[in-house]
């Protein structure tokens, strides 16, 4: 009787924790890429952000954009979390790709409010909003589904069981994965915030187009690594991804700060 109880209590739990997967870097994810990005802001840049985010940290401001998508106020900058790739590409290929983007995404987006933050003239606010969104949207293109496919919403349709419970595999790489090593952000920070400026200086010197296109050869490895109504051996799977989702958080953060170096410099 009692035991049933018990069961009841975390079904019920459980519920009401799905609807709040498959956003986007699940919250951590997002915090984690933040504060790797804070380690690596030059004094400068360091007070420039500071003065538009005020008290609030790199870390926590990042998680902005997906809060805001239950206001329909932001209902346009849904679009720019991501950019679809139908297929695995070459290098050749991105850069063509990219030269034609006219729509509403992550790349043209990133260019975009790169800009307005590079100008004098626009409202405390108006900084806010860009720099707020630049943070968020330079962490999401490292999760590599968030330049997934139209056709599946970046994975978000393959369905899959993750210890008994449903999800998506766009999920898996937001949330489940990095929720699953139980570590909070700061404690996963300390754990993988482990670089050289020889590596740092490659991966912030990259175009942005190689920073997409290294996202675009995970996803296709990613949509490999399972199908729509599998059922994930979780340990496995962790044993067999969790190396290149970490270095993709780090490699998110270290940009992260080559970018604000750079506006803000
Ligand atoms: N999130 C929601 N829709 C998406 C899409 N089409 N691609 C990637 N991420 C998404
Ligand atoms: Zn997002
Ligand atoms: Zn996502």
């Amino acid at each position: 009787m009692k035991l049933n109880l018990i069961k009841r209590i975390v079904l019920g739990l459980s519920m009401l924790y799905l609807p709040l997967q498959s956003m986007a870097w699940g919250a951590n994810g997002h915090r984690i890429c933040g504060q790797i990005a804070d380690s690596y802001l030059t004094p400068k840049a360091r007070k420039a952000v500071q003065a538009i985010l005020g008290t609030e940290s790199i870390a926590i401001t990042s998680n902005w954009a997906d809060f805001v998508k239950s206001d329909p106020k932001y209902g346009y900058l849904y679009n720019w979390h991501f950019i679809n790739i139908e297929k695995e590409v070459t290098d050749a290929e991105m850069k063509e790709l990219l030269k034609k983007d006219t729509t509403a995404d992550a790349y043209t987006k990133i260019n975009y409010l790169v800009g307005e933050l590079k100008k004098k003239t626009i409202s405390k606010d108006a900084k806010l909003l860009a720099l707020r969104m630049l943070i968020h949207i330079v962490e999401d293109i490292h999760q590599p589904l968030h330049t997934g496919h139209f056709s599946d919403k970046g994975g978000n349709d393959v369905k899959l069981t993750w210890f008994n419970n449903p999800t998506n595999l766009h999920s898996v790489w937001d949330s489940q994965l990095i929720d699953f090593q139980q570590l909070s952000y700061t404690e996963y920070t300390a754990w993988i915030n482990h670089t050289t400026l020889a590596q740092r200086t490659e991966w912030q010197k990259a175009p942005l187009s190689q920073w997409l296109l290294e996202s675009n050869h995970l996803a296709a490895k990613i949509y490999d690594s399972a199908k729509d109504g599998d059922k994930l051996n979780v340990y496995r799977y962790n044993y067999d991804y969790i190396g290149i989702l970490n270095q993709q958080l780090l490699k998110g953060g270290v940009r992260l700060a080559g970018l604000l170096n750079q506006i803000f410099g």
